[in-house]
């Protein structure tokens, strides 16, 4: 990993994992036992994480990426550099294909990071994760 990118120029990719990492013992996971932990970094420099949230009835259960970015949304923050998520030790954990799209609708360029196979971390801009994204953006539908 690079040690500083533009994209997460004022918090480090290993401190936004950190804070992934710390907040995970807060997950509400008892029926997969999975806990996953995210930290989203706004553009004003506030971080709002999240964790995944599961139901008895389990297509219900809310992943930590959109957990974090409902937080982020209720927090007044609309814009957003970096992404980091951390599940259990060993396990890489790139958001979802769901997760990836909820992202989207805020920017492609948002940094994720995550870690990879050999438990370094990984940081990739998310249009490189969704590349071609939906978005009522593209078709002039909706103004911003
Ligand atoms: N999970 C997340 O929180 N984020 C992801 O990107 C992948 C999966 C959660 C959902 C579920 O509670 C558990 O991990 C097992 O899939």
């Amino acid at each position: 990993m690079r040690p500083t990118s533009p994209a997460t120029a004022a918090l480090k990719s290993s401190e936004l994992y950190a804070q992934a990492k710390d907040v995970r013992r807060l997950a509400y996971a008892p029926y997969s036992h999975f806990e996953v932990g995210a930290a989203l970094l706004a553009s004003d420099g506030r971080v709002f994480t999240g964790v995944n949230v599961e139901n008895a009835s389990y297509a219900l259960s809310l992943c930590a990426e959109r957990s974090a970015l409902a937080a982020a949304i209720g927090g007044g923050a609309r814009a957003f550099t970096a992404i980091a998520i951390a599940g259990p030790q060993g396990a890489s954990v790139p958001p979802c294909g769901a997760c990836r799209q909820a992202l989207a609708e805020f920017g492609e360029s948002i940094a994720v990071v995550f870690a990879g196979d050999d438990g370094e971390l990984v940081e990739r801009p998310l249009a490189a994760l969704l590349p071609h994204a939906f978005g009522l953006r593209r078709t002039g539908e909706v103004p911003r």
